[in-house]
């Protein structure tokens, strides 16, 4: 499938909300958690994959702002994979840049301490950046951006776009070119939704333990098949295309 795959056109930018961990343990009779550590090889394959294939950013949301309501055993369990799953060797063997976005505050404070220790030691790596949305929801980063931007004393005529873009947790990155839902389910569950605005959508009922480098370029290739027209006409933008 690769040969198939347009290289000069692969998505700077790849976010994937990983679903499905849960039905996918239940469906061998095991704990949720036997399916989020499951998932934890996932990232790391799709981490690869999306580096040898030119990806410039992985978003990867790994734990909701909605997610603290689930019973606390499971947060625990997901805390203590997110620490162990932190290992230097993988991001310098890959050459790839660790960032998070989200509350951490929120965090256990030794969570919160490998967290930044990771950003820290990955900063150089220029392959990839790999962000892990933690404690992390699009309204509490919304909420958050005007609330900075009120006690900076902001004044309306400032408040661009551009302005709000920069107030984000996301302030550096590219928009999502391409969003992949993994798990079956038909939503957004209030991920990047300023981010997004644009992106080109893609769902799979594939649980996240069971998502492949094969389901990863499925996903690239059925981006690359789409005409992003961004409000304007498709003769508009073949004329745009044959002028190049
Ligand atoms: C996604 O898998 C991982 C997290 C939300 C942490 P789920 O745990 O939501 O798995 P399902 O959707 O219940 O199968
Ligand atoms: C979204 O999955 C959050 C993450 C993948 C981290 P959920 O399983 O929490 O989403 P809902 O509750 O089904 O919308
Ligand atoms: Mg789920």
């Amino acid at each position: 499938m690769t040969e198939q795959l347009d290289m000069n056109r692969i998505p700077q930018h790849v976010a994937i909300i990983m679903d499905g961990n849960g039905r996918w343990a239940a469906e061998r009779g095991k704990e949720r958690s036997f399916g989020h550590q499951a998932g934890v090889d996932t990232v790391r394959r799709i981490t690869s994959e999306c580096v040898r294939l030119g990806v410039k950013y992985l978003t990867l949301y790994t734990f909701s702002t909605e997610n603290w309501n689930r019973p606390t055993d499971e947060i625990s369990a997901l805390m203590g994979l997110v620490l162990s799953s932190l290992e230097d060797e993988i991001f310098m063997k890959n050459n790839v840049r660790f960032q998070v976005i989200g509350d951490i505050e929120r965090l256990p404070e030794v969570v919160q301490e490998k967290l930044r220790e990771t950003e820290s030691h990955t900063s150089d790596n220029d392959a990839m950046t790999m962000v892990v949305a933690l404690s992390y929801s699009s309204r509490w980063e919304i909420t958050k951006a005007l609330r900075d931007m009120i006690s900076e004393g902001v004044k309306p005529e400032d408040v661009t776009e551009a302005f709000v873009t920069a107030h984000l947790e996301t302030k550096d990155m590219p928009d999502p070119e391409l969003l992949i839902r993994t798990g079956g389910e038909l939503r957004i569950s209030n991920y990047l939704l300023w981010q997004i605005a644009y992106s080109e959508l893609y769902f799979c009922d594939t649980y996240w333990p069971d998502f492949g480098e094969e389901d990863l370029r499925r996903a690239i290739l059925s981006y690359q098949s789409r005409q992003r027209r961004f409000g304007k006409t498709e003769e508009q933008i073949e004329n745009e295309q044959n002028s190049k």
